[in-house]
């Protein structure tokens, strides 16, 4: 499809209870590229194949959780229409000057009825994957160092009102609805997971009574065996994990869950498939979410901790 509107996740910001403990987790055993610290504390952090200055914020704080999460849009014109659009459908939106953050043009920023607050910016400093140009080579020395995704790929949020939200990203915003779990009511949808490229998610919200809560932010590998890998390194580093390895029928996603040292749960993955805007999307009822496979699709089980430990 034609690349337009909201192009892809660009940044998560999440809190962390002790900075140094989350460097080296994210840096040294996730295998993430630091690309800054700003004056107020932050640590940036890139994925080795992303190009633009960061992709994960670390702020020390005396809490776990997200402060916000961040998309890339196509350009500026773009935002300004994005955020005119936001306020003609009654969402407050701010305006966060160029440079807050490191190497990042202004931001629109704005709360979604779940609770979260989530950012479009259409400029970030491009600091490459680290190839030559022209004629690169296909990895370098930095896709070696720890887990190594190749990029922050969606997140997944707990809060209320997950109707809402899903009309808002779905209306305003340029999203469709990819797969949903239905409430218990069959009616309503508990779940959403939502599209704005060729992603089976950008993002996706679970409904939970508690507003503003962090699920996990996932990381992209190439294949099934680097995820096993991933689940290696995890657990040579005495890393908790959740859950997995095993494949998502939700996405088709090949999973695993754990928690960095805050208790902020993360996800290493790979595949999924490729839907269209057009496609119907695919419904799993309530039970199907553990009975069905949704979350598990080789142990058909709902992992009690899925549904209540967030951040
Ligand atoms: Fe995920």
């Amino acid at each position: 499809m034609a690349m337009t509107g909201v192009l892809r996740p660009g940044h998560g910001a999440i809190r962390v209870l002790d900075l140094d403990e989350a460097v080296h987790h994210y840096r040294d055993i996730m295998g993430l590229v630091e690309t800054g610290r700003d004056a107020q504390g932050r640590v940036y952090l890139k994925c080795w194949d992303e190009r633009d200055h960061n992709s994960v914020v670390l702020r020390q704080a005396d809490r776990a959780g997200i402060d916000f999460f961040g998309f890339k849009v196509l350009d500026r014109a773009t935002l300004d229409k994005l955020e005119s659009d936001l306020r003609a459908w009654g969402v407050n939106t701010e305006r966060i000057p160029a440079g807050e953050m490191l190497g990042t043009g202004e931001r629109v920023r704005f709360e979604t009825p779940s609770g979260h607050l989530i950012e479009l910016y259409a400029e970030k400093q491009a600091v490459g994957n680290g190839l030559q140009v022209p004629n690169p080579a296909p990895w370098t020395k930095a896709s070696e160092n720890g887990i190594a995704p190749v990029r922050l790929d969606h997140c997944l949020l707990y809060g209320p009102n997950v109707a809402a939200v899903h009309k808002l990203f779905t209306e305003v915003l340029g999203f469709y609805l990819v797969e949903h779990v239905l409430a218990p009511d069959n009616e309503n949808s508990a779940a959403v997971w939502l599209s704005c490229s060729h992603k089976v998610h950008d993002i996706a919200f679970v409904e939970h009574p508690e507003p503003g809560k962090l699920h996990h932010l996932s990381f992209l590998l190439d294949s099934w065996e680097e995820v096993l890998r991933a689940s290696d390194i995890l657990s040579m580093n005495n890393v908790p994990i959740d859950i997995g390895p095993t494949r998502h029928g939700i996405t088709r996603g090949c999973t695993i869950y754990a928690w960095d040292p805050s208790g902020n749960r993360f996800e290493t993955f790979m595949g999924g498939y490729q839907p269209y805007p057009d496609y119907e999307p695919t419904t799993w009822t309530f039970d199907g979410l553990g009975a069905g496979g949704g979350l598990d699709y080789p142990q058909r089980k709902l992992h009690e901790t899925f549904l209540t430990v967030v951040t």
